[in-house]
């Protein structure tokens, strides 16, 4: 059948957080015709609930040369340098332009801007807005620019599938939107080029910072498209998130590192600082460092979380420099300016994804990826703390960049492609919502923080059979569940899980945030690479 309704466009950016929105705007202001398509509200992604902020060498002394050796330590060993030193040299500059569309960052008192430390670095060049509002400031900024300009936008709006004529060229997306009027139901945009800025898929775990909306859409899109992944399984775990009880189930509220930045302690149940020792940088070093240090006071001492203490800092500090981290704490009951936070590691950031190269191209022609959902390699296997708001800036600059060169260059927009039908009954088949939990659980237990070759191969059987299952169902008597947000989320967690798992078998080493208690250390020899997933065409 036709879908529903279409659009024709030059581009077609799939979600609108940092990445997504400043793609949009950049293309838009090349002349090229953008719509923009997101899955809840403009403003509902990952990006608003960024905290510590943006890393660039802004500050003085600090050079992007210092900020690209911070980056490839915290990598350990897998970035892509010269990836890395795109980021940190066109990075300051990126960060100016966005403070020219209209972001307000927090100055010292001569006008410049402020900056922070975090974990991994060894300078403040830690840009923040609000105190710890950063990202909710850049999203703000973001949407209104987007809204000024009159740029098209369609919310509500699900991607399905991605479009391609017969020799596997981009030519648009297929959408399932709820409730926007002319364009409600399942429908296209046609375009020549499709970029992906879909974020993280947190949700593929239990606890997590992320949003619900962090399903790994863009992710499972690619894989069904036929896109290259790579190193899926570096899931970065925030060592500081909130510990509302084990049993805590979606997104938990972040305690920024900016609070460690700032000098906050993290201390045991008797108040011994346990990170002293472990790392030059004590609270501060890198992120897998720190959460790797908090699980193993947790295994020694049998307890569920450790306390971030930063009573110290006083009431006016907490108020003036962390408003929205006190607002949440005391929102559960704890008070930081009279008692330690309890935290715990959880899930927060996927440092892999669709493999793209350094303007964003991704292995299926017309397709690009930004943000979370690519892997540009930049953060090797273990992310460093607020290179990401900055990663999503600078390659969607660089995106936007390729295309409209692309227009010029190869007459390649001349044309509006052909519509493709999207098939009514997808070829795979659609999960149930509550499915989600189970994955959670499944992934939870088996591919968390801590991972083993048992834990892995547990998971992935589990995951396999809820896989088969849901085939089976579908090939022998045609049931599946209703399309919707809810199943084809559920559907995409399932993807993600998939390949995560394998990818984390495969790497029999310990590096960067991929934890293997079987395997203690780094192996160079044999792990010095990277892990790149595709589908294979014959198989589902
Ligand atoms: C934080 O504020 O701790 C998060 C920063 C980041 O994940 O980059």
């Amino acid at each position: 059948p036709e879908p529903g309704w279409s659009i024709a466009a030059d581009v077609v950016v799939v979600g609108s957080g940092v990445a997504g929105l400043t793609t949009a705007l950049r293309c838009e202001a090349a002349g090229l015709r953008t719509v923009v398509v997101t899955k809840a509200r403009l403003d509902d992604g990952s990006t608003r609930w960024a905290q510590g902020g943006i890393a660039a060498a802004l500050g003085e002394g600090d050079t992007p040369e210092q900020h690209l050796e911070d980056t490839l330590v915290a990598g350990a060993g897998l970035c892509d340098e010269e990836a890395v030193r795109i980021l940190v040299t066109e990075g300051p500059d990126a960060v100016r332009r966005l403070i020219s569309t209209g972001a307000h960052f927090d100055t010292d008192g001569e006008g410049g801007i402020q900056l922070t430390r975090e974990g991994g670095h060894h300078r403040r060049r830690i840009a923040h807005a609000g105190g710890d509002a950063t990202g909710a400031e850049i999203s703000r900024a973001l949407v209104e620019a987007v809204r000024a300009c009159g740029l098209r936008t369609i919310e509500n709006a699900l991607v399905l599938d991605l479009l391609t004529d017969a020799e596997g060229r981009t030519t648009g997306v297929s959408l399932h939107v709820m409730g926007e009027g002319q364009h409600d139901g399942v429908g296209a945009v046609h375009a020549p080029a499709v970029v992906l800025a879909t974020g993280g898929m947190g949700q593929v775990f239990s606890a997590t910072t992320n949003p619900s909306v962090s399903t790994g859409d863009g992710v499972a899109l690619a894989l069904r498209a036929g896109a290259e992944l790579s190193d899926l399984e570096f899931v970065q775990f925030h060592p500081t998130v909130l510990f509302l009880g084990p049993d805590a189930e979606g997104q938990q509220p972040l305690v920024s590192e900016a609070v460690r930045g700032e000098g906050a302690h993290l201390v045991d149940a008797d108040g011994v600082r346990f990170m002293a020792g472990q790392h030059e940088l004590a609270e501060l070093a890198p992120r897998d460092i720190v959460a790797k240090g908090i699980m193993r006071r947790m295994q020694e001492r049998g307890a569920e979380h450790m306390f971030l203490d930063a009573r110290h800092f006083g009431a006016d500090m907490w108020e003036n420099r962390f408003p929205t981290i006190l607002a949440a704490c005391r929102a559960h009951g704890i008070d930081p300016v009279t008692e330690p936070i309890p935290v715990a590691p959880a899930a927060h950031y996927a440092s892999g994804g669709v493999r793209t190269d350094s303007r964003g191209r991704t292995t299926v022609p017309g397709l690009y990826a930004c943000g979370e959902v690519a892997c540009t390699g930049v953060h090797g296997a273990n992310r460093l703390a607020s290179n990401s708001l900055l990663e999503g800036l600078v390659y969607a600059e660089r995106i936007a960049a390729d295309i409209a060169r692309g227009r010029t260059e190869d007459g390649l927009y001349a044309r509006v492609p052909e519509p493709v039908p999207y098939p009514e009954t997808p070829a795979h088949p659609l999960l149930a919502p509550e499915d989600r939990f189970t994955i959670q659980r499944i992934m939870t237990d088996g591919a968390g923080v801590l991972r083993s070759a048992r834990s892995l191969q547990e998971a992935a059987d589990r995951i396999q059979r809820l896989h088969s299952d849901a085939r089976d169902a579908l090939e022998e008597n045609g049931k599946t569940s209703e399309p919707g947000v809810d199943t084809w989320e559920t559907t995409n967690l399932l993807c993600v899980a998939r390949v995560l798992v394998a990818a984390a078998l495969l790497r029999a080493e310990t590096r960067g945030c991929h934890w293997r208690e079987d395997h203690a250390g780094r192996d160079d020899t044999d792990w010095r690479r990277h892990i790149v997933v595709t589908l294979n065409p014959d198989r589902t």
